[in-house]
Order: C-alpha cells, then sequence, then structure tokens
C-alpha cells in the first residue's frame, strides 16, 4: 500500500507541476497577445482616421467626419484589422471582450485614452504596468523603477506570469544584479547602481582597470617587481619549448610553434635567412640558405658509366644518358626499333581459338 500511495502522490506532483508551467506560460503569452491587439487597435484608428473624408473642407464634410471619427462602423472597422485570421488566441480574446471595446470605444476613451494600460491591465487583467508582474502587479525584484537595477532582465515583467526574479546581463550576478563576474571589476557601485567592467586582458580576477589592479594574474602573465601581470615570454624561457625544425613565437599571453622554412635545420625565425644550419643539400650564400648544385663540383657525384648528374632543389638525380636505360643500376644501351623481339606465336593466338577446359560435364 505505502507503495502506491507514494506512485500516486508523484503522479500528483507532476500534474501539478505541469499544470503550474502551462498557466505561467499562459499568462505571459494572453498579455503578448493583448498587448498585440491593442497595438493593431492603435494602428487601425490611424488607418481608419482619413477614412470617408473627401479632403475638401465644407462644413457639411466636416460634421460627417466629426460623426464617422466617433461612429460604430469606425470601431468595426478597426475591430476587424486585430486579428489574423489564422491566430486562435487573438481572435477568441477579441469575442470574449468584444463588449469592453465598445465600452471603451463609447465610454471611456476621453478619460482613458491608453487602451493597453485600460483594456490589458485594469480590466481583463493579462498584463501588468512596466516594472511589475505576477497576479497582484508586484514590483519586480530591484523595484519598479528600474527592474534588477539595470542590469537584467525581470522574470514575468509587464505580465500577470512570472516570479519577478532576475536574469542578469552579461559580467553581471547576484540577486540584484549588483556584483560582477569574476574577470569584471565594479567601476561604480552604490545600493542601487552597479556598473560592471571588462578587467584587463592580463587579469583573472581585478579590482580596477589596470594591469596593477589584478588579483590574480591570467595563464601566460605573471607578476612583476611592481605587481603587475605582464607577459610571460615563454620562448625565452625554455629553449626546447618547439620542436628542433621550429621556431617559438612569443604572443600576449601565449606562445606559437611555427614551422622552420625547409632550406632550415633549425631556426630562430620565418624565411631562408633566420637559419640557424642549412639544410641537406643547401649552403649558406651570404647569409641565406641556398640550395646547393651538386653536379657543379670538383668531384663527379654520378660515377657509374653513361650516366648524367641533374640537379634538384636539396637534391641531385644520377641519370643514364641519352641512348642508354637503366637495368638493375647499370645504364645499358637502349636497343634500337629494328632490333626489337617479334612477338611470340603464343600471343598471337586469339582467346576464342584457345582450348576451353570443361569440368563436371
Ligand atoms: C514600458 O516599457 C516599454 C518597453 O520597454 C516602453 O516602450 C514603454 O514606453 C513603457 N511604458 C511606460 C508607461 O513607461
Ligand atoms: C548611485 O549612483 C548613481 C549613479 O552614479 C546615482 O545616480 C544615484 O543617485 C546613486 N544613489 C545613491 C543612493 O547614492
Amino acid at each position: 500500500m505505502p507503495t502506491s500511495i507514494s506512485i500516486i502522490s508523484f503522479y500528483v506532483v507532476v500534474l501539478v507541476v505541469q499544470v503550474q508551467h502551462i498557466y505561467t506560460k499562459d499568462l505571459k503569452s494572453s498579455c503578448s497577445t493583448c498587448r498585440q491587439i491593442t497595438d493593431n487597435f492603435n494602428k487601425g484608428f490611424d488607418r481608419t482616421a482619413k477614412k470617408n473624408f473627401g479632403g475638401g473642407n465644407t462644413a457639411w464634410e466636416e460634421r460627417k467626419l466629426a460623426k464617422y471619427e466617433i461612429s460604430e462602423i469606425r470601431l468595426v472597422e478597426i475591430i476587424e484589422g486585430l486579428c489574423d485570421s489564422s491566430s486562435f488566441e487573438c481572435n477568441h480574446m477579441v469575442e470574449e471582450h468584444e463588449d469592453h471595446f465598445e465600452t471603451w470605444w463609447f465610454k471611456s476613451k476621453s478619460k482613458h485614452p491608453d487602451l493597453l494600460k485600460w483594456f490589458c491591465i485594469e480590466t481583463i487583467k493579462v498584463c501588468c504596468p512596466n516594472g511589475t508582474f505576477g497576479p497582484d502587479c508586484n514590483d519586480c525584484v530591484g523595484g519598479s523603477e528600474r527592474p534588477c537595477h539595470g542590469n537584467g532582465v525581470c522574470n514575468g515583467e509587464g505580465t500577470r506570469g512570472g516570479d519577478g526574479k532576475c536574469s542578469c546581463n552579461h559580467g553581471y550576478k547576484g540577486e540584484f544584479c549588483l556584483d560582477c563576474i569574476d574577470g569584471y571589476f565594479n567601476e561604480q557601485r552604490n545600493d542601487t547602481f552597479s556598473l560592471c567592467t571588462v578587467c584587463p586582458t592580463s587579469c583573472k580576477t581585478c579590482t580596477g582597470p589596470t594591469n596593477k589592479d589584478c588579483d590574480d594574474c591570467k595563464e601566460g602573465w605573471e607578476e612583476d617587481d611592481e605587481e603587475a601581470c605582464i607577459d610571460v615570454d615563454e620562448c625565452a624561457e625554455d629553449s626546447s619549448t618547439c620542436k628542433e625544425d621550429q621556431f617559438c613565437l612569443n604572443t600576449q599571453g601565449s606562445f606559437s610553434c611555427n614551422a622552420c622554412d625547409k632550406v632550415c635545420s633549425g631556426c630562430k625565425g620565418p624565411g631562408p635567412d633566420q637559419c640557424l644550419a642549412c639544410s641537406e643539400g643547401f649552403m649558406e650564400e651570404e647569409g641565406i640558405c641556398t640550395d646547393m648544385d651538386e653536379c657543379d663540383q670538383p668531384e663527379a657525384v654520378c660515377t657509374e658509366e653513361h650516366q648524367d648528374c641533374l640537379n634538384t632543389v636539396g637534391s641531385y638525380e644520377c641519370q643514364c644518358a641519352d641512348g642508354f636505360h637503366d637495368e638493375g643500376g647499370t645504364c645499358i644501351p637502349t636497343p634500337t626499333l629494328e632490333e626489337n623481339q617479334q612477338p611470340s606465336e603464343d600471343q598471337l593466338v586469339p582467346d576464342s581459338q584457345k582450348p576451353v577446359e570443361h569440368e563436371d560435364l
């Protein structure tokens, strides 16, 4: 029995939570529907202002216009344009409260010209004034004048839903959005006002705008003698930071390893003039590593008979001279066309005439 009771109470809790959720969402969306309706009402009011008016200004026309301005005909025209035909929520709200529009139009308009306030907030009670929220339009956290002290958004503000709590803008935290998140500091602060500004790049946390105001240095920066956070030169610290064929480049708060020019064997920067030594096949010429011409040396590098030397960038090739070709590492004369072997008889027999082997017959 205790188990089934706890299962039932679990479902009751789930149901309550879900109903609350739908209810809260409905309260917010009813208000936005109502705002849309009053907004369209005001637009419709402007649109119909000059209707049925010829543009002349005879006394008769003036009288006719004055009559139209407050007429039921004009009200009906405005109401027809309040909702998209596809919006169920909007049409439902207008139908349900059509009487209120008539009352306002004929009786309350001059005393309460703000339709949003009269209709949405005070009459059908789906919205709240700015800076307030919830069923009774209570003040948002931080007060209705400047909800969240101007540094956040009040949940449910202007609607009959929400809980009035703040979601702080970036840089701010706390119930009242007066505190700064890590990496920001209070440039101005009193009980009702706070301005959080981002810390200098070198600080993890700080109390002011310069690198001397850091509480902690960010990774890649360190305190100097005057307790200011300055960049660590990772490249000076340890010469083995990068690989042998790379050079180290210091950056603010970090460093990078970059590939040396391929003519270098180790380097202190980019380009062929920053080599520590030249790669094999290159030699230094006026401070730059340049290709070595192996073929143009006192001692021949291609030693086999009938070989030519061909220089390449960083190396050389030994090729057989014209009229010779390589066979197993030696250059032998290439046979002329007439000396070519005739194809063997076997190769001349077409496939179809070859004996076919039959199996499993
Ligand atoms: C309420 O807030 C909206 C949007 O922030 C603004 O356009 C409107 O003027 C405010 N209304 C009043 C009465 O302050
Ligand atoms: C807080 O600071 C703001 C901005 O400097 C100022 O306008 C406001 O009057 C101050 N409030 C108090 C209570 O000191």
